[in-house]
């Protein structure tokens, strides 16, 4: 049978394939435009995206909503997820196994959502998305095209409010994806 949406949410936020359940408040499924020709992957949740069930709702999303806002971007016009959808304890960074256990969805969303552009936010997305041995530092703002899709990387905002002489970098990758959303995407408003 065809996938959905709706089934896709429901089995999501009904999920036992890794121990994270057990201590989380919300499944994360994902938020945006459910025709979004961009998709941006995170990490993982953190406590206030825990608490209220939506990805970067905390610090680090109000700054990925001045990047978005940047380059004419809303949280409506493009989809928003994460590898892994339950909160790791501590913030720390998903495991393997649970990377593995949850990327399942975020394949089924991918499908479902048929990008024309992902960006990967941050060295844990990037090499589970472009590769497994990818340098953030050295290769964000590369452009890579799997399966006819358009890739990027760039920092992950909570870096980036960690060490924000990065800033500049990352201000050059955000120009770039503008140009390439105005050269491929057809209906996604960008300045
Ligand atoms: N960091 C992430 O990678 N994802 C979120 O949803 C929030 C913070």
């Amino acid at each position: 049978m065809a996938d959905s949406w709706e089934a896709l949410e429901k089995e999501c936020l009904a999920c036992r394939e890794c121990s994270l359940w057990e201590t989380r408040k919300n499944v994360v499924f994902g938020v945006g435009s459910r025709d979004a020709e961009v998709l941006f992957i995170g990490e993982g949740p953190g406590a206030n995206e825990d608490e209220q069930g939506e990805p970067f709702v905390g610090r680090a999303g109000k700054l990925l909503d001045d990047m978005l806002a940047i380059i004419g971007l809303r949280r409506e016009s493009v989809y928003i997820a994460n590898i892994v959808k339950c909160r790791p304890p501590e913030n720390r960074d998903p495991l393997g196994v649970e990377q593995d256990a949850c990327i399942g969805y975020l394949r089924r969303q991918t499908a479902l959502l048929r990008p024309k552009i992902i960006v990967c936010l941050g060295r844990i997305s990037a090499m589970k998305i472009i590769r497994e041995d990818f340098r953030i530092t050295r290769e964000h703002g590369q452009w890579f095209e799997k399966a006819g899709v358009l890739m990027t990387a760039t920092f992950h905002p909570a870096y980036l409010l960690r060490d924000p002489r990065k800033r500049p970098e990352s201000f050059d990758d955000l120009k770039a994806l503008q140009a390439k959303i105005r050269e491929v995407c057809e209906h996604t408003p960008v300045d």
